[in-house]
């Protein structure tokens, strides 16, 4: 049985997911609850609420606040080659049958800052398959969206990339995709030119284009069963035939209704081919 405390905080957690859906159009009301509880408590400290309440005239009132509470609450975390054996078995596995394709459509979705979009563009330049490739990278994070949109990270962070750039099957080394000065590695621009970033909501938004592989990693931990429901449902059809799709380690098709339509390619690194031929 909750406390009164625990029920208070339910309620105010409620209100506002409500002011942020109402007042700005983005529906937290299917986000995991424990996690998004702490993400909302974390708001209210880094906006200086005493109470969680205190975050309702903020949110009426305040459009200023927007980017600091998406950046909040939806965890724009990412790395470079994030678990490389999982960048190694697209290596190996996704990349010769995509090779056989004219033209290549891949949607990352939950980009963050770009670096998982960035590690795709390398291991596919690599492959020989860059020139025909198009990266959707989307994210309801604009400041995230923006900061990969600029391909600028800090220069010991790709030394210290290198490693699982290494363990994901690379032979060159990451330095190379970058220029570096003054402290800073910017992103080839011909690597960076195939890719699109985009905002996207996965709750609201629908199909943009048909692709061929789709990669989602950590980001359906954070939604409850219905909407992952819901997103897996919106890649299935945004995959063509023969298509792959890329999940995160803790996340997986479960008893989704889009589960029938998948086989599994790898089950532990929770990689899974759409059934039917490609057209
Ligand atoms: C932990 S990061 C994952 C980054 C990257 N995929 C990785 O695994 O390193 C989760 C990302 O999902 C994004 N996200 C959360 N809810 C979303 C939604 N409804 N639509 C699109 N992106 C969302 C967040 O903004 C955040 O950038």
């Amino acid at each position: 049985m909750p406390s009164k405390h625990e029920r208070t905080r339910a309620i105010e957690v409620d209100l506002v997911v409500e002011a942020l859906a109402r007042r700005h159009g983005y529906d937290f009301s299917d986000y995991a609850k424990a996690s998004l509880r702490r993400r909302v408590a974390a708001l209210a400290v880094t906006l200086g609420c005493p109470t969680i309440s205190d975050l309702l005239p903020r949110l009426l009132h305040d459009e200023a606040i927007l980017p600091t509470v998406l950046s909040t609450l939806s965890v724009p975390v990412t790395e470079m080659f994030r678990d490389p054996l999982v960048f190694k078995a697209i290596r190996e596995h996704i990349l010769p049958v995509l090779a056989t394709y004219p033209r290549l459509n891949i949607w990352q979705a939950g980009s963050a800052t770009g670096e998982e979009a960035y590690s795709l563009a390398i291991m596919l330049e690599e492959a020989g398959l860059l020139h025909k490739v198009q990266i959707y990278a989307t994210d309801i994070n604009d400041a995230a969206m923006a900061k990969a949109e600029e391909g600028i990270l800090p220069a010991d962070q790709i030394a210290k990339y290198e490693d699982a750039y290494r363990k994901a099957g690379g032979t060159r080394t990451l330095a190379q995709y970058f220029s570096l000065g003054y402290g800073f590695a910017k992103l080839s621009a011909s690597l960076k030119d195939h890719i699109s970033f985009a905002h996207h909501n996965l709750v609201s938004d629908g199909v943009f284009c048909e692709v061929n592989m789709v990669i989602c990693r950590n980001v359906l931990i954070y939604f409850d069963k219905s909407l992952q429901d819901h997103v897996l449902g919106l890649f299935e059809a945004s995959l063509s035939r023969g298509g792959f799709l890329c999940l995160g380690s803790r996340e997986n098709l479960g008893g989704s209704a889009a589960a029938h339509h998948f086989t599994p390619l790898d089950r532990e690194l929770r990689l899974f081919k759409k059934s039917g031929e490609a057209s």
